[in-house]
């Protein structure tokens, strides 16, 4: 059967990026059809500036959410990083196959480096070895696939170069894993900057939609999206990157074709409001869930032990063997 790893990370609260371009598809389609793996990365919620109160707060929320979102315990492992010691142990061995270079290359190291920088803040170490913890979460378990938004392509395929390059030094170990994304909303955008990624860590609360957001300021987040002066409703996600990233949101909430739907607008303003609406009604029953399992804690909890232990049998033999692999001498 098809293994299936992914995860999200706690570093601030879940949005509609995060629904749309990796957890919905999880919970419809990977955990029905697939041996998959669901986590919440606290580990790499350390990797800049962090609130320990905080993060151990978004950790809870974040497994919440997971299961608010339609993901069954019955179904597929949900588990918190932190909770399974193979994916540091294993993290150290791909360090030693990894180089300094690839590492710098990477995307989203560039723009969080820099970012932390013009805070005047400092450049944690764990925030360039990030990747590498990553490729340790997927191969730690033997994953074939990978899904996930857009933005983590670029680690899914560092992931499988360290998997090529360990398996062809030491030995066969790993499975070469793959990204696979959805057909639309592979990469929501901020509502008020359309040229940049909606991430739940950034803080520009208005052009964030978070999962938890009550329906109404939702509906004013999206009204007050920012588009262009143009009038006619054209997806065009070069020239018009405010009109298409809404075309993609609806049409990811509704099922439908952002080309298509656009034809069927000849105002901005009714365009937002079908949006929002379908936004709100998306959401609407992952944040009833969620209120019901916030009033069920030891029902979360339950489920995380559970996670755990499944997820530390299956990854065990994986690691041990990367260890020897590697000229590790086991213990007696
Ligand atoms: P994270 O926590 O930033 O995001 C979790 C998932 O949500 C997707 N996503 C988006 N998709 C579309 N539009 C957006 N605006 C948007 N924002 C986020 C992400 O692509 C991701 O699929 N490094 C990862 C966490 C991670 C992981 C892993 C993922 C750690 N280890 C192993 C997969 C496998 C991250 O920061 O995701």
């Amino acid at each position: 059967m098809t293994r299936v790893f992914s995860g999200v990370k706690p570093t601030g609260h879940l949005t509609l990026g995060n629904y749309l371009g990796a957890m919905r598809r999880w919970a419809a389609v990977d955990q029905h059809r697939s041996d998959a793996l669901f986590c919440v990365v606290d580990l790499h919620a350390l990797t800049v500036d962090h609130d320990p109160a905080r993060v151990r707060r978004l950790s809870r929320q974040a497994a919440s959410l997971l299961l608010a979102a339609g993901l069954d315990p019955e179904l597929c492992t949900v588990f918190v990083q932190s909770h399974v010691d193979e994916h540091a142990r294993l993290s150290y061995v791909l360090e030693c196959v990894a180089t300094d270079g690839e590492m710098r290359r990477m995307i989203q190291y560039k723009e969080k480096a820099a970012r932390e920088r013009e805070r005047g803040g400092s450049v944690r170490l764990s925030l360039l070895t990030y990747p590498v913890l990553m490729a340790a979460d997927i191969l730690a378990y033997g994953t074939d696939e990978v899904p996930v938004g857009d933005d983590q392509t670029q680690h899914v395929e560092l992931a499988r170069d360290l998997a090529v390059r360990f398996n062809q030094r030491y030995g066969h170990t790993f499975v070469v894993p793959r990204a696979t994304g959805p057909a639309v909303a592979a990469r929501v955008m901020n509502l008020q900057d359309p040229t940049s990624k909606m991430g739940k860590s950034e803080d520009t609360g208005p052009g964030i939609v978070y999962l938890l957001d009550e329906p109404d300021v939702v509906r004013k987040k999206v009204m007050r999206a920012v588009t262009d002066s143009g009038r006619d409703v054209v997806y065009d996600r070069e020239e018009r990157a405010g009109l298409a990233n809404l075309l993609e949101i609806l049409a990811a909430c509704t099922g439908g074709d952002p080309a298509e739907l656009a034809g069927g607008y000849d105002s901005y303003g009714a365009l937002k409001k079908d949006t929002a609406e379908a936004v709100v009604e998306t959401l609407r029953p992952v944040r009833e869930r969620h209120k019901e399992l916030c009033a069920d804690p030891g029902y979360v909890e339950g489920v995380l032990e559970d996670g755990a232990g499944k997820a530390r049998a299956m990854a065990r033999p994986t690691v041990d063997a990367a260890y020897r692999g590697i000229g590790l001498l086991p213990p007696a």
